[in-house]
């Protein structure tokens, strides 16, 4: 049994820990980022590329000796891995890859579940480096078991949330090719609205599936996405905010082509571009969840519209690791 507890590296610390849950010492504990995709959701299921940034937020996991449960309380998550719920089946296929049983595992989530911000990536990436943590298992085997969670949640995930759950900077992503982090000018101030719809990824991603199947045209639409990167590329590369709000515009004109937008996404994205972003899309799977806006200057303004519409929101950092304070 390894008795030293860990901390995995590279990672922003996550909040302290007492080092003991109850009587039982914390063998390791782990961090994932929720994220926003910036351009390429669903388009990326097929191969294009696509551009994701960490949010600062997200979940730490906490795994001691047991006897394989985790507890989530902030969710309301309390579930044995293998039982029936979807978290327990995905809790079960984690371990499974990590050939680990002895372990539960405690959540703390500063994350809302199931709101398009990367909820069940970053806890994956969080529980399967924690328990990797515990019983010495190295940080790819981590990140497979981490797969093998995001399967059961989500049939055929692309692999972004993951990635960006991981890494927490800009990254570029693509199937073919995984994660790069990308250089960025300056850390831009983002707003991100919630619905308070839940979106359901497997659901959405199945819907384009059939969509493409049905309407080969669809397929035009996708690389229209895949091509909307490099130029989103340049501008963050060069602080372009004016630039990258205008293909933020255009990408969600497309993902509203691949329906996957909704009456809330689009009454936000429109609310968001009357109070004075530059640019607005829903971000991840659509259907419900969330949108994002840049706004340089006007952010108190697209959070106050969206609450008087009857939405939350919240500003934060991307390319800094730092939350915006307002
Ligand atoms: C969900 O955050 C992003 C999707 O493209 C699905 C995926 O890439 O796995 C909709």
């Amino acid at each position: 049994m390894n008795s030293a507890a860990g901390t995995s590296s590279g990672l922003p610390a996550p909040p302290a820990t007492s080092g003991e849950t109850g009587a039982r010492a914390v063998r390791g504990t782990a961090f994932g980022h929720g994220k926003v995709i910036l351009i390429g959701e669903h388009a990326v299921v097929y191969d294009q590329p696509a551009l994701a940034a960490g949010l600062a937020m997200g979940v730490t996991a906490g795994a001691t000796d047991g006897t394989g449960r985790l507890t989530i309380p902030a969710w309301d998550v309390t579930v044995t891995a293998g039982d029936e719920s979807p978290v327990g089946r995905a809790f079960g296929a984690l371990l499974a890859r990590l050939e680990v049983g002895d372990v539960d595992v405690s959540v703390e989530a500063a994350l809302p579940s199931r709101a398009g911000l990367g909820s069940s990536a970053a806890l994956a990436i969080a529980v399967a480096r924690a328990v990797a943590l515990a019983r010495g298992r190295d940080d790819e085997t981590a990140r497979a078991a981490a797969a093998a969670a995001e399967t059961v949640f989500h049939g055929t995930a692309s692999g972004i949330d993951l990635a960006a759950a991981a890494s927490g900077a800009i990254g570029r992503f693509r199937r073919s090719e995984g994660w790069r982090e990308l250089p960025v000018l300056q850390a831009m101030p983002l707003c991100v609205g919630l619905t308070g719809r839940p979106r359901d990824t497997r659901a959405q991603v199945e819907a384009v599936r059939r969509l493409r199947e049905r309407t080969p045209a669809v397929t035009a639409v996708i690389e229209a996405l895949g091509a909307l990167v490099e130029p989103a590329e340049h501008a963050l590369a060069v602080g372009d905010i004016d630039g990258l709000g205008r293909l933020f515009d255009v990408a969600h004109g497309l993902l509203a082509a691949l329906r996957v937008s909704s009456p809330e996404l689009d009454a936000m994205v429109h609310a968001a571009r009357a109070a004075g972003a530059v640019g607005a899309k829903l971000t991840g799977a659509g259907g419900g969840g969330a949108v994002i806006a840049l706004a340089p200057g006007h952010e108190r303004d697209v959070l106050a519209r969206w609450k008087s519409a009857g939405f939350e929101g919240f500003s934060t950092g991307i390319g800094g690791k730092l939350e915006w304070p307002l």
